[in-house]
């Protein structure tokens, strides 16, 4: 021990140096969690002045985060926050820049799925993840475009279920190609899904990549990868009917309220955050299952598209029959294949 000790004696100096003031030591600390967090984002900023704000609201972050842990660990919460590559960003900003869900004034309706006796009765869980049903997770980046992940999701499921092979659809059709929707500026699902019917298709991801911004239309009849014959909403604040569409059809496309930092920061758990608001769904996503926990939580499995490092992986687990959460029942929508 006093070996270990004698050697590292240069460094137990600095630590108990910077210990000294109050503080400090916590400063220190911070200072190489920074630099780390940086590091593996690979994030640069213009100056100091830029620098210093971003480390302020990162440090605001960290504390956010670990006071939520905590509460968590005394079994207070049921999910748990991380820091991502969103940690510089506030809330306002991840929802200015990484959002998009705009419902049109005048849109097109189809509520034909109603509640019946007829519907059947949906098994305890379901994950079209392990069906082959489900893409890898993308990145929209700064641009509104999240309705556009969204529809591509669900065109995708009902493309494997039809035809058996996976194809990453574009997004970037949609952004540049839908006039109904506004691009990088935001958009919405069921206009897209009908964009994809009335333009006889949307190419593969491969044929039409992703670039993130809006641009002139570039659709290609060559690249064309599915098509569609128009769409079905589900009945507003309907839980039991999105389980029962998710069951008969496959992923779904949804609307959330996105705007708490505890979704920024979410990691793993089933999110229930009371602050979640159905009155200001803002981001869309994919339902692509639900299920319930061993100690009984119900939970639908949504797919985001703020890239892998989000979330568990890319998706979150969001609490089901908690009153609508977030408003995950009242914007969800289907592609007819
Ligand atoms: C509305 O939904 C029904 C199926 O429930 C479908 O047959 C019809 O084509 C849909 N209409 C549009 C405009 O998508």
């Amino acid at each position: 021990m006093y070996q270990f000790f004698g050697q590292m004696l240069p460094c137990v100096c600095v630590l108990l140096l910077a210990a000294s003031t109050l503080g400090l030591q916590d400063e220190a600390t911070l200072d190489a969690q920074w630099e780390e967090w940086k590091l593996t984002h690979r994030k640069e900023y213009n100056g100091l002045d830029e620098e210093g704000m971003r480390r302020a609201i990162w440090v605001k972050n960290m504390r956010m985060i670990e006071a939520h842990n905590q509460e968590a660990a005394l079994g207070l919460h049921s999910y748990e926050l991380g820091m991502n590559h969103l940690g510089d960003m506030t809330s306002e900003e991840v929802v200015d820049k990484m959002t998009g869900l705009q419902v049109p004034l005048n849109r097109e309706r189809n509520f034909t799925m109603v509640m019946d006796d007829k519907q059947p009765r949906p098994p305890k869980s379901i994950d079209y993840r392990r069906k082959g049903m489900v893409t890898p997770v993308k990145n929209q980046g700064s641009c509104g475009s999240c309705w556009a992940f969204s529809a591509v999701g669900a065109l995708e499921g009902q493309l494997a279920k039809k035809t058996g092979r996976l194809v990453d659809l574009s997004p970037q059709n949609l952004v540049d190609c839908d006039v109904k929707s506004s691009g990088c500026k935001g958009g919405y699902m069921t206009t897209a899904f009908r964009y994809v019917q009335r333009n006889g298709g949307i190419d593969s991801e491969a044929a039409y990549p992703y670039v993130g911004k809006d641009q002139r239309c570039r659709y290609c009849w060559s690249g064309r990868a599915a098509q569609c014959k128009g769409f079905v909403e589900i009945p507003r604040g309907c839980e039991r009917l999105l389980a029962v569409a998710l069951y008969k059809v496959g992923p779904i496309s949804v609307g959330i309220d996105a705007s708490q930092s505890s979704f920024q920061f979410y990691q793993s758990g089933v999110y229930s955050d009371p602050g979640c608001n159905r009155a200001k769904i803002n981001h869309a996503v994919l339902a692509v299952g639900y299920g319930v926990t061993a100690s009984g939580k119900k939970y639908w499995i949504v797919k985001n598209s703020w890239s892998e490092s989000w979330g568990d992986k890319g998706y979150i687990l969001m609490a089901r029959e908690r009153r609508n959460l977030c408003g995950i029942a009242d914007l969800a929508s289907y592609p007819i294949m």
